[in-house]
């Protein structure tokens, strides 16, 4: 039975009073204990970091960067000893670097990048798995863990799936079309029912310069995915990134990858089954007949939400038999219908309008391209879509809406002009069944301030003056059921807030209350919401923390909060701030929430 707190609530904790300031915050009678933060060893071998010294070699051993999704995966069904895998989004070189930036007329201005600075960016991204274990009553990370890994912008992928080896994946490198070098800029992503680890490709367009011919057959569809972004100089270094040097480069990247987390030497596959765009994430759980949902967001303004079925079943008797499940399936594209109801929509060559007239010679060709075909096929525009759990009990599914303040006609699944703080939509598909192709939706909340009348905030009534928040990113629903969301964006604005980790109740009158948990240092974004499975530990990722603000050598930056930044976690005036993976315990032990 669910524990329940006043006005039915599923949660009984008490809330963190919402603000910003230099340190982090979580509720009362509980701990929240660094982890891992950027640099941390991540084998027993690696190097002390140094952050006056970093080298590629070093970042290669170490934790990455901007700790975004967080996943945990028991071993042998233990709760207090497992895998954590964890993304690394991308980097943020002014707090990262010494010497590198200057003050330029008031403005803050960072040095060119260099062959050596590239390289410690590029190891700095992807993801890490490391065995962790609780002793004690604290996680421990165990450095001589032997699934321990690195995986970076350079770490040899296969690319699986019905687009695999098309000529528009083919490079001077790779004739093949089935081989690439890296990840980057994972979002959040997964842990499949059968223990591997999914990592989501997200905003890839920013790592890629030079110009493409203009009668180029790849200019459309890069122009659609806003390549090239350029606002990495890794192409300065690195040929494959600058698309007048290797124009198909680009088409390998806006994937799903999957990582057999058991085998540290496994080559990580990029499934092109789930298509291609600025994948959030990818969060699954198994349907009634035993076939596979994830569900996809595509986070940019006006895109779309995605699922995808597996066309095999999940077999939980034998984890190799699940191996390649991702690479055969069918991925659907939602419409949101004005009378609640939503379609999902197959995205399956020479269906509908799919066809060669339209471009699309193969599925190759309609995954290369996925928005392209779900503009075709109608699919609603969101409030760009990010993560989105599933909840298998009750075949209900979270879209998190981060916002979308160029939206200037609303609709019923996007009701607000100029979102500037987003909203929650509550998917039922029909029948219970995650595999369905219809069902019903509806809108859980619209965030913000409910005090500011203009807002159009709905949190129910119970919900404090610290419990609202805007810009919901990251989600999960945890073993019990419940939902906790975590933000972006309400660091960097005028709320008064940080971003931070809240709990709302989707159930009985309760329904639509919300309570701030934990909150984050100045400038950073909460990432990765990860409970273990007997809910005694909550990870989460605290990313780019201090950023707004002044850099590590006190370089001043246009900032929101102009007198305020931090060098949390360590607060030494020998090390910046630190992205860091957080475990939080109740203090005597027991469940959270
Ligand atoms: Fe990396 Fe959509 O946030
Ligand atoms: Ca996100
Ligand atoms: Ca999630
Ligand atoms: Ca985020």
């Amino acid at each position: 039975a669910k524990a329940q707190g006043a006005s039915g609530s599923a949660f009984d904790f008490a809330e963190v009073m919402a603000g910003v300031d230099a340190d982090h915050h979580v509720a009362e009678g509980y701990d929240a204990d660094i982890l891992l933060r950027w640099g941390d060893k991540v084998f027993a071998d690696a190097p002390e970091f140094d952050p006056t010294a970093q080298t590629e070699a070093a970042q290669e051993r170490q934790f990455g960067y901007n700790n975004d999704f967080v996943g945990f995966i028991p071993l042998d069904g233990a709760d207090d000893h497992g895998l954590l895998v964890v993304n690394h989004e991308y980097t943020n070189e002014h707090l990262m670097f010494p010497g590198i930036v200057t003050m330029q007329n008031g403005e803050m201005v960072v040095a060119d990048a260099t062959a050596e600075r590239v390289g410690i960016e590029m190891a700095a991204h992807g993801g890490t798995v490391i065995e962790i274990r609780k002793m004690d009553g604290k996680w421990q990370p165990v450095l001589d863990g032997a699934m321990n890994r690195r995986i970076t912008a350079k770490t040899e992928m296969q690319l699986t799936g019905p687009a695999a080896g098309h000529d528009r994946m083919k490079t001077s490198a790779d004739a093949t079309g089935t081989k690439v070098l890296g990840t980057i800029n994972n979002c959040a992503g997964g842990v499949t029912p059968w223990g591997t680890y999914i990592m989501a490709e997200e905003n890839i367009h920013g790592y890629f310069t030079g110009e493409l011919p203009a009668d180029h057959p790849e200019v459309a569809n890069y122009e659609r995915m806003g390549i090239p972004g350029g606002t990495y100089q890794w192409g300065f270094f690195d040929k494959r990134f600058n698309v007048a040097d290797e124009p198909n480069e680009p088409n390998r990247f806006g994937w799903i990858v999957e990582v057999d987390v058991m085998d540290p030497n496994s080559t990580p596959k990029k499934r092109t089954a789930l298509g291609r765009f600025k994948h959030e994430g990818a969060s699954s759980a198994v349907a009634k007949d035993g076939r596979v949902v994830f569900y996809l967001g595509d986070d940019e303004r006006f895109d779309y939400v995605y699922k995808f079925v597996t066309a095999g079943t999940y077999n939980a008797d034998d984890r190799a038999a699940n191996m390649d499940l991702l690479d055969e399936g069918t991925l659907y594209v939602a419409r949101f219908d004005e009378d609640g109801s939503v379609a999902w929509l197959p995205m399956v060559h020479g269906e509908g309008p799919l066809t060669a007239e339209n471009g699309f010679e193969s599925q190759a060709d309609v995954l290369i391209e996925t928005r392209r075909a779900a503009d075709l096929l109608e699919a609603t525009p969101m409030d760009r879509p990010e993560d989105i759990d599933p909840n298998p009990e009750t075949g209900r599914a979270y879209v998190m809406l981060t916002n979308n303040t160029k939206r200037e006609e609303a609709n019923a699944a996007n009701p607000r002009v100029e979102n500037a703080f987003g909203h929650i939509i509550e998917i039922q598909e029909d029948g219970g069944d995650l595999a369905a192709t219809s069902g019903t939706w509806e809108i859980l909340v619209k965030c913000g301030d409910p005090s500011i009348a203009e807002v159009g905030a709905t949190f129910s009534t119970e919900t404090t003056e610290n419990g609202w928040f805007g810009m919901p990113d990251n989600c999960a629903i945890d073993a019990d059921g419940r939902l906790w969301v975590s933000t972006d964006g309400n660091s960097a604005g005028e709320t008064g807030r940080t971003d931070g980790l809240w709990a709302v109740d989707t159930e009985g009158d309760a329904r639509g209350t919300s309570r701030l948990f934990y909150r984050v240092p100045v400038g950073g974004e909460m990432c990765g919401p990860c409970p273990t499975p007997d809910l005694t530990t909550f990870f989460v990722a605290v990313q780019h923390p201090g950023d707004g603000g002044e850099d590590w050598e006190g370089h001043g930056r246009a900032s929101y909060y102009e007198d305020l930044s931090t060098r949390w976690p360590d607060f030494r005036d020998d090390m910046p701030v630190r992205p860091a993976v957080v475990a939080i315990t109740r203090q005597g032990g027991g469940r959270i929430g």
